[in-house]
């Protein structure tokens, strides 16, 4: 059992901020827990920032399986969650359920799923069964469609109902923590007032009990991230650069450099051995 477990997420709503980072790999998922994330999370945004597509519709469970088993393989302290992709758990309660399954089997500690009202079942089920269950309200990005693109979320009166409703049926149905994306920090304050439970806001503002972001967005590893980012790195520059050197060092001969091979020290010796060898082979034809 790791370190970090669901009950001490719990427990640090009001005493101390949560922290949590995505992660798609083992060495990603290394350094994440090195540097003392609280949660170490396998979201189904990796289709867009690691498979490139346009939204997260088409991420696939297999996908979730592979990348949350190289993630689990890496983190001994933080707690691993694993992202529900979109089609695995809104046909029947069985089928979340099993797949689920799949996800803890491949070594996560917890699953989030999007949306809340409409999934009571499922993460009372869930519950009961001893799969922890992380919530998502406010933008849910697998409802890329209907939303008509990803928007900031909570200025109507519908939405912000839609919300508090979402976060009420996560606490009911026994969930441990909720994911609120891209809000008005009013709604996100709102909802974690309202909720025992604690909050993690990606977009949302301050008055929540945590925040996550994507890798690859607080790294800099693309130009373009969402406006709600911080870049802490700007690792792409980095890694283009360091790329480019060795491009330019292979072009000029000064790659691989003399600490980088090994060479016979005495030549005879090399003779001798390179003639064996040419005639072994003659004998051979
Ligand atoms: O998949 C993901 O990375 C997410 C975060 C934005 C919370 O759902």
């Amino acid at each position: 059992m790791r370190e970090i477990t669901p009950r001490r997420i719990i427990e640090m709503k009001g005493k101390e901020k949560i922290v949590m980072v995505t992660a798609y790999d083992y060495p990603s998922a290394l350094i994440a827990d090195r540097a003392g994330m609280d949660i170490i999370f396998v979201g189904d945004s990796l289709g867009m920032v690691v498979y490139g597509y346009e939204n997260t519709l088409n991420v696939s469970m297999e996908q979730m399986v592979f990348h949350t088993g190289a993630v689990a393989r890496a983190v001994r302290k933080a707690l691993v969650l694993a992202d529900m992709p979109f089609g695995s758990y809104e046909v029947s309660v069985e089928e979340g359920v099993k797949n689920a399954i799949r996800l803890i089997q491949a070594g996560a500690d917890a699953v989030k799923i999007e949306g809340g009202a409409d999934h009571y079942e499922l993460v009372k089920k869930l519950v009961r069964m001893g799969i922890p269950v992380m919530g998502h309200t406010g933008l849910t990005p697998q409802r890329y469609l209907r939303l008509g693109g990803y928007r900031l979320m909570g200025e109507t009166e519908e939405e912000i109902e839609e919300i508090l409703k979402d976060a009420k049926a996560l606490e009911k149905a026994g969930a441990f923590a909720i994911v609120i994306e891209f809000t008005l920090s009013d709604v996100a304050r709102l909802v974690t007032e309202e909720v025992s439970i604690p909050t993690i806001g990606i977009g949302s503002g301050p008055h929540v009990d945590g925040q996550v972001l994507v890798w690859h967005d607080l790294l800099g590893i693309y130009e373009n991230t969402p406006p709600f980012v911080k870049k802490y790195a700007d690792l792409g520059s980095m890694i283009q650069l360091a790329l480019e050197e060795y491009r330019s060092d292979v072009k000029e001969g000064k790659f691989p450099g003399r600490e980088h091979y090994w060479e016979f020290l005495d030549k005879d010796e090399f003779e001798k051995k390179k003639r064996a060898a040419l005639q072994r082979m003659g004998e051979e034809d």
